[in-house]
């Protein structure tokens, strides 16, 4: 692994590497405190962050690194290519965690620098969320080859990672979106093949009638950062799949992700998220340690 720009690059023995290492990392951080050090990363991130940033600069610090962190809203592309940013960055750090706008920006990143970047989000996907997302399923159900996750709502960055990452894992995963809010057709495809070869399969549907019983429900924000939707528009479609206590009764679910930010009310009830079955605390802690063994991977070059 030289980069983490994408969760589809990772393959199903990779993805098991990290959530052993991540759980390595997360029972023991005092055996880790000095893997980063003398060692700065740089977090350029195009749009605002609570999790992604903090738990970053958190764990970077608990594993003896530095980190800056750069507002670039208006840095690449305006003010200068981001093949500039890359080389310029590459010439005082020694990793690049980058939010971005466009899935493009990340590779020119990687192409310019040389060094590891790290998708921090893009319009494509959000590997780190889904790292932690499946570790946080581990730690609850272990086996994560007899898990089977239901993903209701919009079928953008988080659901396309989720895609990925449940195949690499040999999950069962089935998608659940309004008429075309669907994911992309290729992220489908690619994450249904890759989950046949893993004993697991991804499936996309439009309604809640042919779902199996599902062990969690998963969901993300209706409205996600840089989008151009029609308000009203995406209320109206989106109406029918808020998550409930009747839907996580419905579909028999244990419990309920969440990737946050959360809007009480459209997405998810207040009830569900707030109540015993949510694990979206859970999911944030494990960005974290999640992270830190990406980071352990790709910068200290550790194959524990
Ligand atoms: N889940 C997540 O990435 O949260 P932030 O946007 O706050 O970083
Ligand atoms: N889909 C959301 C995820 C935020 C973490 C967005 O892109 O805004």
């Amino acid at each position: 692994m030289h980069d983490l720009l994408t969760m589809r690059s990772l393959d199903s023995a990779q993805v098991a590497h990290l959530l052993d290492l991540a759980q390595t990392i997360k029972q023991r951080p005092s055996a880790w405190q000095h893997y980063l050090q003398g060692k700065s990363i740089a977090l350029v991130f195009e749009k605002p962050s609570l999790r992604t940033r903090a738990s970053f600069a958190a764990g970077i610090n608990r594993l003896g690194g530095h980190s800056i962190y750069l507002e670039a809203a208006n840095l690449m592309g305006e003010r200068e290519p981001a093949s500039d940013v890359g080389a310029n960055l590459a010439l005082w750090h020694d990793a690049i965690v980058a939010r971005v706008y466009s899935q493009a920006t990340l590779d020119e990143l990687a192409a310019a620098s040389g060094k590891p970047v790290i998708n921090a989000l893009s319009d494509e996907c959000h590997p780190c969320q889904a790292l932690a997302d499946l570790l946080t399923l581990k730690e609850q159900l272990g086996d994560l080859s007899k898990v089977t996750l239901t993903y209701i709502g919009d079928g953008a960055n988080v659901c396309h990672a989720l895609m990925a990452a449940a195949a690499a894992a040999g999950m069962t995963l089935q998608v659940v979106t309004p008429e075309g809010y669907e994911p992309r057709a290729d992220l489908l495809a690619q994450a249904q093949q890759v989950a046949a070869a893993n004993g697991g399969s991804v499936t996309l549907h439009h309604d809640f009638k042919q779902l199996q019983q599902s062990d969690a429900i998963y969901t993300d924000t209706w409205f996600s950062m840089g989008q151009q939707r029609d308000t009203n528009q995406v209320m109206h479609d989106f109406a029918p799949f808020q998550v409930n206590q009747d839907l996580m009764q419905q579909l028999g679910a244990k419990y309920f992700m969440h990737c946050l930010p959360a809007y009480r009310g459209r997405e998810v009830t207040a009830e569900v998220i707030d109540g015993p079955q949510s694990l979206v605390l859970h999911q944030a802690e494990n960005r974290l340690h999640a992270q830190n063994a990406v980071l352990v991977e790709l910068i200290a070059g550790v194959t524990a």
